[in-house]
């Protein structure tokens, strides 16, 4: 009878040494529970034994040493897993490989800029900046658009109190330039400009990258040469067409925009370009001499060229980014994969 006792308090503890795993608590737990000096079961025991007639004693005892031993054993083992175990939680491997942390990344668009800049650079052009908050003259008046002229109407214009404006464009900055500066003039310009619109391809900021070449003797075949050789380099991994198609800017005569083959479908037509086969580009011309006349410089000695795009519409077709707007609502899933 109470050797059988011994028997089942054997397989519950067992059991229950089991369950506590390396549960420091739970170990804890079962050795009061067991081994505890005061009210222990195996103190209990001890008590039955003394009860026991002559006979039972030595079997009895037997069992009892035995099962102390197990569970003494049982329980230096699980304090010996738990404290293993919260080791490994605490101490440094330095064997496991770290953790990458985010060093952040270059901003797709600024990747553009960037390297529109150095092709220019390449041939002998400055880079050069102006202010976003224009004055009309330099936004407008200057390069042939007079209060009442129709194109204004085309660039839904910010206004800012005290008769400025957001640069609608990069052009500005041509204006300030040829102010300043006797010719030759090499510049491009990139920076952000403003308009009130928004839609998938159009945000109210957006960047743009303007270029101004005056000099003696430049004609529409240095641009047309300088926009090819430019488009070729800007999209050297594609085999790309480059075609002029007239068109008009208040401050270039004539002016051409700049299609190139739609690097998608390499201009068998697609959704990107509309089934088209091309995509637009750029917007160029030779400077109008009116403009010259505003900024001082003599249009009888100089002639020049000019051309404005829009980066963000690059960075688009280059990264295949479908929405313009996810440029620019900081969500660093799109930056990081250009770590
Ligand atoms: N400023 C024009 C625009 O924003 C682009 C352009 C620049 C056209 C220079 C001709 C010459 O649309």
């Amino acid at each position: 009878m109470s050797v059988e006792r011994l028997e089942t308090i054997r397989t519950e503890f067992l059991s229950e040494i089991a369950a506590a795993g390396a549960n420091p608590d739970a170990i804890e737990e079962l050795r009061i529970k067991y081994a505890g000096r005061r009210s222990g079961l195996l103190q209990d025991l001890n008590q039955t034994l003394r009860t026991l007639p002559k006979d039972e004693k030595r079997a009895y005892g037997q069992g009892l040493n035995e099962l102390k031993k197990l569970v003494d054993e049982q329980l230096k083992q699980a304090k010996t897993k738990a404290a293993a175990g919260s080791a490994s939680a605490h101490d440094v491997d330095i064997t496991l490989p770290g953790v990458k942390l985010h060093r952040g990344a270059k901003h797709p668009v600024n990747i553009v800029r960037r390297r529109i800049e150095d092709i220019f650079l390449r041939m002998g052009y400055d880079v050069e900046a102006g202010p976003e908050i224009e004055d009309d003259w330099h936004n407008f008046e200057a390069l042939n658009m007079p209060p009442d002229h129709p194109a204004r109407d085309d660039q839904d214009t910010f206004y800012v109190p005290g008769g400025l404006v957001l640069r609608t464009h990069t052009s500005p900055v041509q204006t300030r330039v040829m102010e300043s500066r006797t010719p030759p003039i090499r510049i491009v310009v990139p920076g952000r400009v403003y308009r009130r619109d928004s839609d998938l391809r159009h945000s109210p900021m957006f960047h743009q990258i303007e270029g101004l070449v005056v000099d003696e003797d430049i004609t529409f075949g240095n641009l047309k040469a300088t926009l090819e050789t430019f488009l070729h380099a800007l999209f050297h991994d594609h085999n790309v067409d480059v075609r002029f198609r007239p068109s008009f800017f208040p401050f270039t005569e004539p002016s051409a925009e700049v299609d190139i083959t739609c690097i998608f479908c390499e201009g068998k037509g697609c959704s990107v370009c509309s089934r088209s086969g091309w995509i637009e580009i750029l917007g160029s011309g030779m400077v109008d001499p009116r403009v010259f006349d505003k900024v001082g410089i003599d249009a009888e000695r100089y002639t020049g060229f000019a051309f404005g795009l829009g980066l963000d519409r690059v960075a688009m077709l280059q990264y295949g980014i479908p929405d313009l707007r996810q440029l620019f609502v900081g969500d660093q899933r799109l930056t990081r994969l250009f770590e």
